[in-house]
Order: C-alpha cells, then sequence, then structure tokens
C-alpha cells in the first residue's frame, strides 16, 4: 500500500482551501457588481474586485471608445488617479491596447522584455509595473472595455489560475456594465416619451410653451438645497414634467380662452390635477409621483385645491412643483396681464410662505435664484396664460 505523504496531503488541501476562497470571493465580488445600475458605481466596483481578486497593487479599467479607436482609463486606484485618468491609448497600443485590439488575455511577467510594453505610462505616473494581467471586457463578443492587475502581491507572478478567475470577472463586469447601459437608455426613452407628451399638451396652448422645461429646471434647483435622495430627485424630475398632463382632458376653449377664466371654467380646469393622477395611476412605475402631480395646487393655508390639504399633509414633491410652476406663472407673459420682474416675483413667494407655499422649499428656491441657477432652458419659450 502506498504510503501517505502528510506534508503533501496538507500543501495539497490548502491549495484546494485557496482555490475555493478565491471562487468564493470571486461569487461576492459579481453578486456586488451586479447589484448596481449605477455605470459609475460598477466602474468603481470592477476596479476594486480586479485588485481584490488578483491581490494586486493596482487595478483599472480601460473602456473603448469606439469612434476615436482610443482606450481610456476609467477608473485607477492610487495617488495616481489623477494622471492615469489623462492617458489614452490607441487601439493596439500597449498591452491594454492589444488585448482590445485582439480580445484575447495576456500576462506579462516581465514587461520590460514586452515591446509592447509603453514605458511611458510608468514614467508619468512614476510606478513600476513588475507584472500584469489583462483580460479583455466583451458584449456579444464586441470588446467594450479591458480590465487589467498589476504587481501581483508578495513579488509572485500572475499565472493561468489568475487567468481563468479574472476572466470570469471581466464577464461578470460585461455583464453589469451592459444592464447598467441598457437601464439608462430605458430611462432616457421614458423621460423623452414624458417629454414628448409634456410638449404635446402645451402645443395645444399657445401661450404655455416651455413651461413644463422651466418648472422642471426651477423644482431640480429647488431639491440641490432640499436634501433630497437620487430617487426623491428622480421622481421629482418626472413630476415637474407631468405636474400639468391633466390639462389633456380639459377643452380647449377653456384652455385657449385668451381672456381671464370665468368662475365656472376656473372650475372646470381645477380638475386637471384629479385628471393627471388618474391618468397616470394606470402606470405602476409611477406610482411614487402621484402625489407631486394630485397636489401642487395645494396651499399650506388649506386654501389650495383639490382637497384642500394643509402644511405637512401636502407631499413635498407637490410642495417643490406648486413653488415653481407659480414663480414660472408669475414672470412669463399672459395675454390679460404683462410679467411681472423676477424680483417682483421672488418677493411674492415671499409674502406668500406660510400660506400658500412652504417656507424651506420657498428658501431653497431663493438661495438657487441667487446663485444663479434658475438661468432659462436652452429652448426659449412662448407665452404663458393658463391658471393650471
Ligand atoms: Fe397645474
Amino acid at each position: 500500500m502506498k504510503k501517505i505523504d502528510l506534508d503533501e496531503w496538507v500543501s495539497k488541501l490548502e491549495r484546494i482551501e485557496e482555490r475555493v476562497g478565491r471562487l468564493a470571493l470571486l461569487s461576492q465580488l459579481s453578486q456586488l457588481l451586479n447589484s448596481t445600475l449605477d455605470h459609475q458605481e460598477i466602474r468603481r466596483r470592477a476596479m476594486e474586485a480586479a485588485t481584490r481578486l488578483m491581490r494586486a497593487q493596482v487595478g483599472s479599467l480601460l473602456l473603448v471608445d469606439e469612434e476615436k479607436r482610443q482606450l481610456f482609463f476609467e477608473v485607477a486606484l492610487g495617488d495616481q488617479e489623477e494622471e492615469i485618468k489623462r492617458i489614452t491609448l490607441n487601439l493596439g497600443e500597449g498591452i491594454p491596447g492589444w488585448v482590445a485590439k485582439n480580445g484575447k488575455p495576456l500576462i506579462v511577467n516581465k514587461p520590460e522584455k514586452d515591446r509592447r510594453f509603453l514605458k511611458g505610462v510608468d514614467e508619468r505616473t512614476e510606478f513600476k509595473t513588475r507584472n500584469i494581467i489583462c483580460v479583455p471586457v466583451k458584449v456579444k463578443k464586441k470588446v467594450i472595455g479591458v480590465l487589467e492587475a498589476i504587481n501581483k502581491e508578495g513579488g509572485d507572478m500572475f499565472d493561468l489560475e489568475d487567468l481563468s478567475l479574472f476572466t470570469s470577472l471581466a464577464d461578470q463586469v460585461a455583464i453589469a456594465l451592459d444592464n447598467a447601459r441598457l437601464y439608462k437608455e430605458l430611462e432616457e426613452m421614458f423621460f423623452q416619451t414624458a417629454e414628448s407628451l409634456a410638449d404635446a399638451i402645451e402645443k395645444r396652448d399657445p401661450y404655455t410653451g416651455g413651461h413644463t422645461r422651466r418648472v422642471t429646471l426651477y423644482s431640480l434647483a429647488i431639491a440641490r438645497y432640499l436634501q433630497l435622495n437620487p430617487l426623491e430627485k428622480k421622481w421629482l424630475k418626472i413630476a415637474s414634467v407631468l405636474h400639468d398632463i391633466g390639462k389633456i382632458g380639459i377643452e380647449d376653449q377653456i384652455l385657449r380662452k385668451p381672456d381671464r377664466l370665468s368662475p365656472e371654467e376656473f372650475k372646470a380646469i381645477k380638475h386637471h390635477s384629479d385628471i393627471g393622477a388618474e391618468i397616470i395611476e394606470h402606470i405602476r412605475q409611477l406610482r411614487e409621483i402621484i402625489p407631486g402631480v394630485k397636489y401642487h395646487h395645494e396651499q399650506i393655508n388649506g386654501r389650495g385645491y383639490p382637497e384642500g390639504l394643509k402644511g405637512k399633509e401636502i407631499p413635498i414633491l407637490a410642495k417643490i412643483v406648486a413653488v415653481a410652476d407659480t414663480f414660472d406663472a408669475m414672470t412669463t407673459d399672459r395675454p390679460y396681464r404683462k410679467a411681472k420682474g423676477k424680483e417682483v416675483a421672488i418677493k411674492e413667494l415671499r409674502r406668500c410662505t406660510g400660506t400658500q407655499f412652504d417656507k424651506e422649499v420657498v428658501e431653497a428656491f431663493i438661495r438657487a435664484y441667487r446663485k444663479g441657477e434658475l438661468s432659462k432652458p436652452k429652448v426659449e419659450g412662448r407665452k404663458w396664460k393658463a391658471e393650471g
């Protein structure tokens, strides 16, 4: 019977344990990469994952700029990050350029002897590359970037096991980046659709052009001083774009009336906030913006509509849209009155603070105004009319 060499077994066991550990790390890093849809965050996590998984001194992600046929450092680690970010490589140039051009991974354990190695990057960053592992990041067989790790810890060389793990990580990075891109495209398409819808409604009324854009601009400027979280800001943006969508249900003769509205007509136009909420209720994903649309004509003193909510009962999105909406209404011409100057409108907002408008929202608006953050959007609007 063959004698068992205990040392050999221990060493084998340790290797297996190490492999399992690295696989577990790969799985953990992959989950982390795919738990966000934020493109920038994925890029940062990819770089950190590259460093940890390869036990390297630095890791970086280079992305392909297809138009320029170049690679640029998206993120890098360490003190030289800013310097590295300024460096671009042509496809085929340097080790990352070669990997991007050929779509194949590469380990270079003696870079000074490899003709593909560019000394310039080290010289610019005062960094000494001892060894490098570099793999392509591919989406549907197309190279969109390159993941690299430099200088394996402990003076070791990168090996085939590293290559296999790094390739798996690059696949996960590719999936995460592609998901984020698709999500962003979908979101952009949605915003554009919402804007087109708002634009179509504005076009029914010759006086309201540009109103939606300005209200959105003002609302987002207010949000910057109210510490809204990114998700709330996103809802606010959509609520601002769609705040008057209910006007689609208001008759032309009222909406397009060039004169002041009669009490009956005003009563009719007041329905637009409820109509807007009803339209949006059909879209499950937009539930969060309903308060912003439905209550944007409520007032702090309870004299607004549709429900006469008071103070804290009024949702924050609605309070913000109300200030943005009113400021734009005041500072644009109506057929029956001229626009007020901006300073006059600000005074008016202040005067109505605590009765019509929320104090914090008005203060945030004024701070944004004083800092010049309410400059006119690119598309100049026509004139404004309806009290809606
Ligand atoms: Fe309105």
